[in-house]
């Protein structure tokens, strides 16, 4: 959590967000979270506030309630707090990241959330800036720090990492196959030159890209996802933090959580059903509902 939190409120952000972004999925949170926010006031936390969409739409639908927005991206929160500014005194944004989800909700003494939402991933802001290097469609630094208080950047690990251990985060978090191949050019190419930009990366897994599967994708999606979650080591932190916020959610709440790749959704789905397992134990009655948003099944 971050004690100096009003930096991000300085930060002058002139572009429209409403414009640049529409949550996705909102009418099915919406409807997902009814039951628990309908009759009563009630706290939401929104665990990756980003941009506010999803945050707006709940302050409007539901009027009694107060939100809990964090995100460990400031120039998100500077956004949100002026999408938000109409729901000022209902609304607490903090800057940190979703596994402190306890302790902020403590800091603000309010009562326990009936409702919790993940909206897992990076953000269009994050894809959209071109100078944060989230992107292979654009040359820019390799940073891909969500915080950029944080010191690991995208860079220093194609610069640090030994072969073995850059094999295995492509593999592991990119799902790459052809991942022993881009470990090993990374590690022929840096001792030419630094490898310190995006269209330089792209350059080299292209260029280790066998003719026969250059059509099947971008060669750069999966190292850049493979480093986007080790830089913010993201698949560590909501391993911690859904157990928490199960934890945390008052009697009869919900928790939302969108995920948008294979290795996210098989972590909220293992504590899911850990956590509601060993909760029926003891005699609770729980439910748990995993839909698909593509077909709504
Ligand atoms: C998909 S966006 C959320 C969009 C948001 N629901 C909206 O409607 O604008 C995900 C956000 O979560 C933030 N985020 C990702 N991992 C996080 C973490 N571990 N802790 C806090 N925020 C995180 C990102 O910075 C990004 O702003």
């Amino acid at each position: 959590m971050d004690g100096n939190q009003p930096q991000w409120k300085e930060q002058g952000l002139p572009m429209n967000f409403r414009d640049i972004h529409i949550p996705v999925l909102k009418e099915r949170t919406l409807s997902l979270f009814a039951p628990a926010l309908d009759t009563r006031a009630a706290v939401v936390i929104d665990a990756t506030v980003g941009m506010g969409g999803h945050a707006e739409s709940i302050l409007r639908r539901f009027p009694d309630v107060h939100l809990i927005g964090l995100d460990r991206d400031q120039q998100a929160l500077a956004i949100a707090a002026k999408r938000l500014v109409e729901f000022e005194s209902r609304i607490r944004l903090v800057h940190a990241v979703y596994d402190e989800i306890q302790p902020v909700w403590r800091e603000t003494g309010w009562s326990r959330p009936l409702g919790i939402l993940f909206d897992l991933g990076v953000s269009s802001l994050h894809l959209d800036s071109v100078d944060r290097g989230f992107s292979y469609a654009h040359d820019a630094p390799l940073d891909m720090r969500m915080n950029a208080q944080d010191s690991l950047t995208a860079a220093a690990i194609l610069a640090g990492y030994d072969e073995a251990h850059l094999r295995r985060i492509f593999e592991t978090y990119g799902e790459e196959k052809l991942s022993a191949r881009y470990a090993r050019a990374i590690i022929a190419e840096r001792v030419v030159r630094p490898i310190e930009r995006s269209g330089h990366l792209v350059t080299i897994l292209q260029a280790a890209t066998p003719a026969a599967l250059m059509n099947s994708g971008h060669p750069a999606k999966r190292v850049f996802q493979a480093l986007r979650i080790e830089v913010n080591s993201e698949l560590a932190v909501l391993e911690r933090a859904i157990p928490e916020a199960i934890e945390l959610l008052a009697l009869n709440g919900r928790i939302v959580v969108m995920s948008y790749q294979s290795l996210e959704d098989k972590i909220v789905r293992e504590n899911f059903l850990d956590v509601l397992s060993a909760t029926c134990r003891q005699g609770f009655l729980s439910y748990l509902s995993i839909t698909c948003p593509s077909c709504d099944c």
